[in-house]
């Protein structure tokens, strides 16, 4: 907890002046510059102070207090625009006696426990979208809630997002408008953000700010670039209002009028007959028993989902209901979110060391008073790099908050601020003036700093190199983590890579720690692995530099062997998935480094590749486009998102190029049932484009593939 500063006591009208300006300099630095410095929980905090201090002191509530508006008001980049009704927030916690309390006040002004509908909570950037007759107009950020900035032209280039709704299922009313959320996937911010740290730019602190920054890019080129996607929640208005029973409108025939929605869960198909894709996993819960259950079923696995999410939204399924319990100038009284156990927790610095990675990069280390998050006790976390530490000026004994994520290194995520910093440990940090493991002089490459010494001779980043090989997308091999690469580095076993296969049970147990059976175990695994590694993995192993786990797929896919790799120039490595200019050339120049070429010829002697039945390459120079929303058939338990990621990664194992984009180069659009923008269909018509759907696109697969069985085309497998 932050200590109230000396003065809140004794000016509290200072203190609510103070606190104001806090509060909205954080949300400033959250809504419009997309770069927030501190977490969602410590502003919650703040918030809640101010709440507090309002509440014992009425007074001070003006319009302006930040604890009356939803967010701040618009930046001014874009044009500004009214949102068609209010955007509220949410009433939120974590805290399973609020969720009953909130069931509690619902169901004691309706007079009977009601059924609600929970839908998970999206961690993305909400916005409002207009359609009239149809048609896509407006995008709205929700600003301060009332008024909110204008990215039409950026929403527009959400492929998900449909340009004009489908009125096959169900009529469209004249004006519509929905609350959505604009997100970005997992894997495609971790993507992004790799790029902008190889670029030496800013990288983003989570999906949401990514998802909000790239949705207010100025250039929608930019955003165009950023794999945005959008799911809808509510309906924000409507003309004619099919949740109200329509007023007679002689002018409407029978088939024109809207059909009557009195349920969240009828607006919730609605909105997918019409072709927006809903968050996947809603779903009707009875009591608080069964929300709870659904929250913590979500929660248990929150790092496996694609989108991030941090809660369960509870909403009070009919309609008409929701008047009677109405709303505060926050949030509406009829819904409240469940939110996830904060990922993080707070504890106190006690040290700065230095790491050294695998490529070299120094890396601050924060060690910790241990602290347990989400069952596992934290005592490191990783502080980035050394000129995050210096600008931020950390020091040991600051109070400092720690997240961790899966698998991922616990990392600082902020300092606590303490304005006497009383502790006799704070002093300034020095940032090291050579490599800690080897002392070779240290060089500075974009933001980070990076031993000039070779893997070779500086014993950590052999060590990290070795942990790298060893780990769950290489070799696989268990019990070989961090401590134990280093201890082996250290005791000499280790010198370069390939001596992992050298390693024998009487050097193993004269070492610390280790026993006969330990050693048996171990040697067990690496023999295990070489006998037989799939090929992506052996390549991820080498650590090319920027090729993670779904690189080194592509790559085996594409060049077959090793051998394949290490004869690729920068040409043909362009034409594999994924591979641009820039890093063809990394990849090209680090495997002729000579000790980076003896280790990879090494280790492509010692460990049998299994090289998997390559599909044949039967579609390779078809460009194809696959868009829209597919929906599920009978049966079907894959969400819609999914069917689409599997026909396009059906589609690359052929051979074909799955782009976003229609040009004259297009062979083939492959459309879902709904959602499929008339703008891409235009320009297929004007290219000349082949237009199927998926019972279409197998149809046209199951062609091809017989007609390269008749004419006994070539495999990859064949072809090395
Ligand atoms: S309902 C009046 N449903 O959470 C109803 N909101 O913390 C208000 N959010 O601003 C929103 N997923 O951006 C609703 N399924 C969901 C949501 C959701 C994410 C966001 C939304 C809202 C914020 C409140």
């Amino acid at each position: 907890m932050i200590p109230p500063p000396a003065h809140s006591r004794r000016d509290p009208a200072g203190h609510h002046k103070q606190l104001c300006r806090e509060i909205e300099r954080h949300r400033s630095l959250y809504y419009q510059q997309d770069q927030p410095e501190i977490s969602d929980e410590s502003f919650d905090r703040l918030f809640a102070e101010l709440r507090e201090l309002e509440a014992e002191y009425p007074e001070f509530v003006t319009s302006g207090s930040p604890s009356r508006r939803v967010g701040p008001e618009p930046a001014g980049k874009f044009d500004s625009g009214a949102h068609a009704a209010p955007m509220l927030s949410l009433d939120s916690s974590d805290g399973r006696e609020e969720l009953e309390a909130f069931n509690q006040r619902v169901s004691k002004a309706l007079g009977y426990q009601p059924a609600y509908i929970v839908e998970p909570k999206l961690d993305g950037s909400s916005i409002e979208l207009v359609y009239r007759n149809g048609e896509f107009v407006r995008a709205l950020t929700r600003g301060d809630g009332t008024v909110g900035e204008d990215v039409t032209q950026n929403v527009r280039t959400i492929l998900s997002l449909p340009i004009t709704l489908d009125a096959s299922k169900r009529s469209v009313p004249r004006f519509l408008s929905f609350r959505a959320e604009v997100m970005m996937r997992i894997d495609f911010f971790g993507a992004l953000n790799a790029r902008l740290v190889a670029d030496g730019a800013k990288t983003f602190a989570n999906p949401r700010n990514a998802a909000a920054g790239s949705l207010r890019q100025l250039d929608p080129a930019v955003t165009a670039r950023r794999p945005l996607e959008v799911f809808a929640y509510d309906i924000l208005a409507a003309e004619p209002d099919p949740t109200q029973a329509a007023p007679a409108e002689p002018e409407l025939s029978e088939t024109e009028k809207p059909r009557l929605i009195l349920t969240q869960e009828e607006v919730l198909n609605a909105i997918g007959d019409w072709g927006i894709p809903v968050a996947p996993g809603w779903r009707r819960a009875s009591d608080t028993e069964e929300i709870a259950a659904y929250q913590e079923a979500l929660q248990s696995d929150r790092d496996e989902h694609e989108l991030e999410m941090d809660g369960v939204v509870i909403k009070l399924n009919e309609l008409a209901r929701r008047a009677e319990l109405g709303s505060t100038s926050h949030h509406p009284r009829w819904a409240f979110a469940y939110k996830f156990e904060p990922r993080g927790a707070e504890t106190r610095l006690l040290e700065i060391a230095n790491s050294v990675g695998r490529t070299g990069a120094i890396t601050p280390v924060a060690i910790l008073r241990p602290v347990e998050i989400g069952g596992v006790t934290v005592a490191r976390a990783s502080l980035h790099n050394p000129r995050l530490v210096a600008e931020k000026d950390i020091r040991p004994g600051d109070r400092v908050r720690v997240e961790r994520a899966g698998d991922v290194i616990p990392q600082v995520v902020e300092m606590i601020p303490d304005p006497g910093r009383t502790d006799p440990r704070s002093k300034r940090w020095e940032p090291p003036g050579a490599c800690p493991s080897c002392g070779t002089r240290l060089v500075e490459q974009g933001p980070r700093v990076v031993c000039a010494n070779s893997a070779l001779r500086c014993p950590m980043q052999m060590a990290g190199q070795m942990q790298h090989l060893a780990g769950k997308n290489a070799l696989h091999i268990e019990g070989l983590g961090e401590r134990k690469c280093g201890q082996l580095v250290r005791e000499g076993l280790i010198k370069r890579l390939p001596d992992l296969f050298e390693l024998t049970e009487k050097a193993l147990v004269k070492l610390d720690g280790w026993g006969e059976k330990s050693a048996k175990n171990l040697l067990g695994q690496i023999e295990k692995a070489r006998q037989g590694t799939a090929l992506w993995r052996l390549i991820h192993g080498f650590g090319l530099p920027g090729v993670g786990a779904a690189a080194s797929k592509a790559l085996a896919l594409e060049l077959g062997s090793i051998e394949g790799l290490v004869t690729a120039g920068e040409e043909r490595l362009q034409e594999v998935e994924g591979f641009a200019e820039v890093q063809s050339r990394q990849v090209v120049e680090y495997l002729r480094i000579p000790e980076v070429a003896e280790m990879v010829s090494r280790l492509a002697g010692l460990v049998q590749v299994q090289i998997p039945e390559q599909p044949l390459r039967i579609l390779k120079g078809i460009s194809v486009v696959v868009t829209g929303t597919f929906a599920p058939r009978p049966g079907e338990s894959a969400e819609a998102a999914a069917i689409r990621k599997e026909i396009s990664e059906e589609l690359r194992q052929y051979g074909a190029s799955v782009s976003t984009g229609i040009t004259g180069a297009t062979n083939l659009l492959v459309r879902g049932e709904s959602g499929a923008g008339s703008a891409k269909l235009r320009a297929a018509e004007r290219h000349g484009v082949e237009v199927v759907d998926r019972g279409g696109y197998e149809r046209w697969l199951a062609d091809r593939l017989a007609e390269a069985a008749a004419s006994g085309s070539e495999t990859l497998a064949d072809s090395t």
